[in-house]
């Protein structure tokens, strides 16, 4: 069937099969910043904003995007490059697999809690696994963003 869907502010036609995952949508249209790690809603690094909330790509059906607004990291590249620019200064900027999906995220946090405790940022972030920083200089990096009015 096809759908139509907003992908980073452009009207786009997507032929998809009933039981197709969004993820699987994206990176066959050429959205390969979206990864696939688990592809059982496990890992977060297929993490897309759907209607600017973070959702898993691979378990989110294509159909249910018909009509609605997908974001991936390349429809908040400027938020993006300032995200990475903190995580490169705390060393939290390794392999980079978790990258698109931890900014997606990251900039969602920020439109949704003002000022968030140690405790939001970790329980907003449960699910988005990252296989190589520890957790500790990617926290710091988070809280600065989290801090910073740019
Ligand atoms: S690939 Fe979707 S959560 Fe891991
Ligand atoms: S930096 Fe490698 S998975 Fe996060």
């Amino acid at each position: 069937m096809r759908i139509n869907v907003k992908v980073n502010n452009e009207n786009k036609v997507f032929d998809v099969e009933i039981g197709e995952y969004l993820l699987d949508t994206l990176r066959k249209n050429h959205y390969i910043s979206v990864r696939k790690g688990c592809d059982n809603t496990s890992c977060g690094v297929c993490t897309v904003l759907f209607d600017g909330k973070p959702v898993p790509s691979c378990s989110l059906l294509a159909v249910r995007t018909d009509g609605h607004e997908i974001t991936t990291v390349e429809g908040i590249q400027k938020e993006a490059d300032i995200i990475s620019d903190y995580f490169g200064e705390e060393g939290a900027d390794q392999c980079g697999f978790c990258n698109p999906s931890m900014a997606l995220t990251l900039y969602a946090m920020k439109k949704e809690l003002i000022h968030p405790t140690d405790e939001e940022i970790k329980k907003y972030l449960v699910g988005n696994l990252c296989r190589c920083t520890g957790y500790i200089s990617q926290h710091e990096a988070i809280k600065k963003y989290m801090g910073d009015s740019k």
